[in-house]
């Protein structure tokens, strides 16, 4: 199965401008070299079955002055299209933003001193704030414009429910349909309430994501239906702007290194990429170093990395992380070449560290979901294992805003595990309604 489908093109006017341009977008074979236009939906190699890029063109110097100019009118106010020198160019009239990315990047030294680093030297890039909640967004406004481009008339993904809920709002957006596929069980309560208010058709299959998945590439490898899952080259291009976009806030400093929860590995593969097209164009002169931090109970790729990337093994994956619950990770082979473009690493935390650096993350007012906090759990492991030095300087991915997933909270806080409230658990005082019981929680709230 080849996973392409010929879509007929627009035949307006408008359409044969957009076959002009979809026809100079160049999508590539990452395996056998292979070479297409943009024209179709595609997410293998019809030679080989091997997994896409897009190439954009980099035999140039790019210049800070370069970004945010000659957009189309559609793109103006969005975080991802301002990079539009590293993007496919898309036809204008097909742009499909929510003004997506423009995300926050903070700097805070009591996480710095959590995951053992020096002052100063941690920042957190909150792709949590993005319009549905996650970096999802980055990759869809990509995705669904392409879809829109070549006249897709449904667009579909496998999801843990992030991509699901932003699929549902960008096929919104452009007036298409959308079908998602989730796992029955273990999908955040925030993300399943997000898509199916969307609109979204929403399908809960009696499997997990990786079943899901497969399930779904045989669906679109038969009928006409768009395909937006990360093996879509088009998806990952939106989310090299979550590089993009941290780097220009750091002034094109790189950090010495990059932490991010890996499920499955659309973000490793698509960072990867846009550190190696950055360093290419002239726009950094020294790469960051990526840290892939996987669930314990969901880490293929770790192993992979850990045997020199020799042996690859699926596995059967769990992990309270629904969202990184994944155990064969589609874009492993990008995720292995992102992790020796940039001399990277990858490694695995349990879940109660998972949890634990969460509750750092939401104590400091930041907040985030549960596989987010892997970036700064692994952080905080890395350093203690010594490959990470203290006064290295590192940007902590934050994939997915916290009230996604509400559970998670209330039952960190709420619950005992071994009949102990968890570290930091913070639960809501009753009392009755009287002023003299106001009083004395003040007073235990002033003086502890
Ligand atoms: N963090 C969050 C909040 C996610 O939703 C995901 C993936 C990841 C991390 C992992 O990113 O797949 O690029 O390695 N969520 C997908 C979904 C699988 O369906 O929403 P990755």
């Amino acid at each position: 199965m080849t996973g392409a489908v010929e879509t007929p093109l627009p035949s307006t006017a408008d359409g044969s401008r957009s076959r002009d341009l979809l026809a100079q977008v160049v999508v590539r074979c990452m395996e056998c070299g292979r070479r297409d236009d943009g024209t179709a939906s595609r997410t293998s190699c019809a030679n080989c079955g091997g997994l896409l890029d897009v190439v954009v063109p980099l035999d140039r110097q790019v210049t800070p002055d370069d970004l945010g100019k000659d957009l189309p009118e559609t793109a103006r106010h969005s975080g991802v299209w301002r990079y539009w020198p590293l993007l496919p160019h898309l036809p204008g009239d097909a742009i499909v933003s929510r003004w997506e990315g423009n995300t926050a990047l903070y700097r805070d030294d009591r996480l710095a001193r959590y995951a053992g680093l020096t002052d100063g030297s941690l920042q957190l890039k909150h792709e949590g704030q993005n319009p549905t909640g996650s970096f999802k967004d980055r990759g869809m406004t990509v995705g669904v414009s392409h879809a829109k481009a070549i006249g897709a008339r449904i667009v579909a993904c496998a999801s843990t429910g992030n991509t699901s809920a932003s699929l549902a709002s960008y096929a919104a957006a452009a007036g298409m349909a959308s079908l998602v596929l989730v796992p029955a069980t273990k999908i955040a309560t925030g993300k399943l309430a997000q898509t199916v208010a969307y609109g979204a058709t929403v399908v809960q299959i009696d499997g997990d994501f990786d079943r899901a998945l497969a399930l779904l590439r045989e669906l679109t490898a038969a009928y006409d239906v768009y395909l937006v899952n990360s093996v879509n080259p088009f998806r990952l291009e939106g989310q090299k702007t979550i590089i993009f976009e941290m780097l220009e806030q750091r002034g094109w400093e790189a950090p010495d290194w990059i932490t991010l929860p890996g499920g499955n590995l659309g973000n490793t593969a698509a960072f990867g990429k846009a550190i190696a097209e950055l360093h290419q164009v002239g726009l950094i002169d020294r790469m960051p170093r990526l840290a892939v931090i996987q669930a314990e109970g969901a880490a293929p790729f770790a192993a992979y990395h850990a045997s020199g990337f020799e042996e690859y093994e699926p596995v059967e994956a769990d992990t309270v992380a629904t969202a990184i619950k994944i155990g064969d990770p589609a874009s492993t082979p990008r995720a292995r070449r992102s992790i020796e473009v940039t001399n990277g690493w990858v490694t695995t935390v349990s879940d109660a560290e998972i949890l634990d650096a969460k509750a750092a993350i939401d104590r400091a007012g930041i907040g985030c979901e549960p596989a987010s906090a892997a970036s700064l759990a692994g952080l905080r492991r890395l350093t203690r294992e010594g490959v990470v030095r203290p006064d290295e300087s590192a940007v902590a991915l934050l994939t997915g805003n916290i009230l996604k997933d509400p559970d998670a909270v209330t039952a960190y806080h709420f619950d005992d595990i071994d009949g102990e409230p968890r570290p930091g658990a913070n639960r809501p005082i009753r009392v009755a309604a009287e002023l003299s019981a106001l009083e004395r929680v003040l007073s235990d709230a002033l003086h502890g």
